[in-house]
């Protein structure tokens, strides 16, 4: 199965669903979103060209192997936010490396998380498939994603000195 085609199958996989988020402090706004795919979803191909413009929007670049994999959108068709990813699964060290990106209007929902989650969930189920562990691994450009992966109920791991522009690399093994 290509990487393209097991993200996708994967993908399908998850049931992320109808997500909505109220600020615990009362302070942060809800904003109502569903995450896709979600059970039984087909493609994302009608959102490609808005998630690739979110790229844009907020200045990143995903790497030519990463497609999309999940979005967040608002209303009937609304990307609020893209998650990409690649797979690599040769050698010892199966790897999945991604990129996300959420709008800046709706930044600090709790969006980018979620969109991990939905990728950790679904890596889950594949591991559990495969019976190995996989990597998630992400070339962190941005230090507010730095915060995003050390939250703890995502434990992601990083240089020993801590992440850095100078050491970005930050991963988690999952399964
Ligand atoms: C980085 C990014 C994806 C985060 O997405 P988001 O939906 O805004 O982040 P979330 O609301 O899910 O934040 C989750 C946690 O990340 C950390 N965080 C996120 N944005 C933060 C900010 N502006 N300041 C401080 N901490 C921040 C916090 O720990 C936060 O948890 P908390 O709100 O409970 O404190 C988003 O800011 C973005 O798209 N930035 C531009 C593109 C980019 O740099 N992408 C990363 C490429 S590696």
């Amino acid at each position: 199965m290509s990487a393209r085609l097991a993200l996708t199958a994967v993908a399908a996989l998850a049931a992320a669903g109808f997500v909505r988020r109220s600020a615990p402090s009362g302070s942060r706004k809800t904003v109502q979103y569903k995450i896709l795919p979600s059970e039984g979803e087909g493609g994302l191909d009608e959102y490609e060209n808005e998630a690739l413009d979110l790229l844009d929007e907020v200045n990143i670049k995903a790497s030519p192997e990463e497609s999309l994999v999940f979005v967040a959108v608002r209303g009937r068709d609304q990307v609020i936010g893209a998650l990409f990813a690649s797979d690599e699964d040769d050698g010892d060290e199966p790897k999945r490396r991604f990129t996300v990106a959420v709008s800046p209007d709706h930044q600090r929902k709790l969006i980018g998380y979620e969109l991990v989650r939905a990728l950790e969930e679904s890596t889950s189920e594949l591991a559990a498939e495969r019976g190995h562990p996989i990597m998630l691994e992400a070339w962190v450009v941005n230090p507010h994603m730095a915060s995003l992966l050390r939250r703890e109920d995502l434990g992601f791991d990083e240089g020993y000195r801590g992440w850095s522009q100078d050491d970005p690399m930050m991963h988690k093994w999952v399964g």
